[in-house]
């Protein structure tokens, strides 16, 4: 956001004046001893001037001008400017709907590959999903060894032995097969392959020089939304801590949504990862980076989820549930991979890196608590959030409406059977102070629409016991 406004105008002595505007976000440059001095040329916003009055600051017309601010050059970017405009990130080819899997080899063939890592776990091997991936290859030219190695959480080490494979083998891509941890972890080897170094020299944002190798993500759950997503979430073995690797070049090349693929979930691995597909869609939906383009796919995907989600928990086999929630996921990770999350997953990280627990466990346990928490300064966004899961919030005011969607989370969770908290998780209370500590550091903390203390975040770990 750029604080100079772009015209001119003459004042009295005929001098030609830039107009600068003094708003919410940097009324605090022109504040001293609670007055805000508001110097001839400036021009205070109507935002400034509520956020003025609910802060009791007295606002003065005329010098002094305490606090200059600098100009953009000398002041360097700002995390603002960093982020003028809005990214819109997502893989270039998307294959979704029924038996899309068998149009996928052609798009394989396309990148002028030979040889694939096809990174996947023990269970998708036993049952065969893995086989059927292979022998697709093969019968079209193209070499592939498996690493079933990833383990829920995915370790530094299956990133390390993954990678080790690949170098072995002079595998020239990678195949993700399964659902949020093979794709990480295969986002994790094929970065590494090509830039070097350690995963944890890649946490935080956009840390990479170079492209990754080309990824193939196949999805089999609904959703973490990993085989479409720049996240990429490494658990380090000795610290229990969540290492999120935010970074564009993790994208992968192609993802893959047969429902087909999906029909064989459990039902408690359906309704956690719906879950975690819901968690996206409303962090997205309220976070300080959502743009018209992410409301729209993070509102559907809300709409489709509290309706499709309690029938695929319910019956596995229901293949128009299975196909509206590929959809669903998928639009909650268009939604999240270019707005960002929030608190939920900021603290769920630490849960999952502490405990081993799993990722859409731990938000969905969060999730109300964290909706709650944000009421505050988020109450408009989440009364939409309510309309969107089925509430009547006509006639309801903003608080009103945020608590019949909160109440409707809760009904859901309910509904498709997931813990309601953390005691019921072997949470321990005296492990919160720490892993507030570390949520606060969380990349995905940074977009929450409210912004926290060290107390505020162990107070909302307490509401979750
Ligand atoms: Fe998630």
């Amino acid at each position: 956001m750029l604080v100079y406004v772009p015209y001119e105008l003459i004042d009295d002595g005929q001098r030609v004046l830039t107009k600068k505007l003094i708003t919410p976000d940097n009324l605090e440059n022109f504040c001293t001893d609670g007055t805000l001095y508001v110097e001839p040329g400036y021009i205070l916003t109507p935002g400034a001037i509520d956020k003025a009055r609910l802060a009791d600051i007295t606002i003065h017309h005329g010098k002094p001008h305490p606090k200059e601010p600098p100009a953009l050059s000398e002041a360097g970017p700002s995390p603002s400017d960093q982020h003028a405009g809005h990214d819109f990130i997502m893989p270039t080819i998307n294959l979704l709907g029924s038996g899309c899997l068998t149009r996928a080899i052609g798009k394989i063939k396309a990148m002028d590959c030979s040889k694939a890592l096809v990174v996947t776990d023990a269970m998708l091997c036993k049952v065969g999903v893995a086989t059927i991936v292979t022998d697709m290859l093969f019968q079209h030219g193209i070499d592939a060894v498996i690493y079933d190695g990833t383990c829920p959480n995915p370790s530094v080490a299956n990133v390390q032995s993954g990678l080790g494979l690949l170098r072995k083998n002079r595998c020239d891509f990678v195949i993700s097969l399964g659902g949020g941890s093979p794709h990480d972890c295969a986002k994790a080897i094929a970065l590494l392959a090509t830039n070097g170094g350690d995963i944890s020299d890649y946490v935080g944002i956009d840390r990479s020089h170079s492209p990754s190798l080309p990824l193939v993500a196949i999805n089999t759950t609904a959703g973490t939304a990993s085989e479409m997503t720049r996240f990429c979430i490494i658990t380090n073995e000795q610290t229990h801590v969540k290492m999120a690797i935010v970074d564009q070049n993790v994208t992968p090349a192609i993802s893959i949504n047969d429902p087909q693929l999906m029909l064989g979930m459990p039902a408690s691995l359906t309704a956690a990862t719906g879950m975690d597909a819901l968690t996206h869609a409303i962090e997205a939906y309220i976070s300080t980076q959502a743009t018209p383009l992410t409301d729209a796919v993070a509102s559907k995907a809300m709409e489709l989820i509290v309706k499709y989600l309690p029938r695929a928990v319910e019956n596995g086999q229901d293949e128009e549930a299975r196909e509206q929630m590929a959809y669903a996921q998928f639009m909650a990770g268009m939604a999240f991979n270019n707005a960002g999350l929030g608190y939920v997953h900021a603290m769920a990280h630490q849960l999952g890196g502490k405990y081993g627990l799993p990722h859409g466990i731990c938000n969905a346990v969060l999730l109300p608590y964290v909706m709650a928490y944000n009421m505050e300064t988020a109450a408009n966004r989440l009364s939409d959030v309510a309309y969107f899961l089925g509430c009547r919030v006509h006639g309801k005011n903003a608080r009103e409406a945020s608590v019949m969607g909160i109440e409707e989370v809760c009904r859901l969770l309910l509904k498709v059977n997931i813990p309601t908290s953390l005691t019921a998780l072997n949470v321990s209370e005296a492990d919160i102070p720490c892993m507030a500590a570390n949520a606060l550091k969380d990349a995905c903390a940074l977009t929450n629409p409210r912004q926290g203390t060290q107390t505020d975040i162990e107070q909302i770990f307490r509401n979750a016991l």
